[in-house]
């Protein structure tokens, strides 16, 4: 069984699409074992972040990601790191395809609603980030 780190980022919460986009999880067979709502402070997000940033857009991504709160999910399943992107879709919302969260939901490429871990050494990394193995439900 593998695990990924999923975030419902600044935009998705404000937007009051949280709820559908956590159904959307468990209708696709995806067992939800952690969550917390927490607001990043610009150090932890340039912390997260970390791998873009030498990116044009890394200022203006971590400016965003401590716009509002987030809620931050361990999300297991089998294959769940490529079922998690398969319903995110593409980061860009315009080239994500129809049904998927980001195409759904999301405004821009940086407003894009989700976050999720691109492989399997990220998501072990980035659910310590955020969980202790006491935070997570077995
Ligand atoms: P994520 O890490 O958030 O799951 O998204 P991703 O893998 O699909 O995209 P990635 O390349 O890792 O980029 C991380 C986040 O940075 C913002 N971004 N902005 N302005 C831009 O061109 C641009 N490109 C990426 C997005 O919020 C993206 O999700
Ligand atoms: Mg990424």
């Amino acid at each position: 069984m593998e695990r990924t780190l999923s975030i419902i980022k600044p935009d998705g919460v404000s937007k009051g699409v949280a709820g559908e986009v956590i159904g959307r999880m468990e209708r696709a067979g995806i067992r939800i074992c952690a969550m917390k709502m927490v607001r990043l402070t610009l150090e932890q997000a340039r912390l997260f972040y970390a791998v873009h940033k030498e990116r044009p857009f890394f200022e203006s991504l971590t400016q965003f990601m401590t716009s509002g709160p987030i809620i931050a999910m361990v999300l297991e399943a089998e294959n769940v790191i490529v079922k998690n992107r398969d319903l995110m879709g593409a980061t860009n919302p315009k080239e994500a395809l129809p049904g998927t969260i980001r195409r759904d939901f999301a405004s821009d490429v940086e407003k894009n609603i989700v976050h999720g871990s691109d492989g399997p050494e990220t998501a072990a990394q980035e659910i310590k980030f955020f969980f202790s193995d006491l935070e997570i439900q077995h």
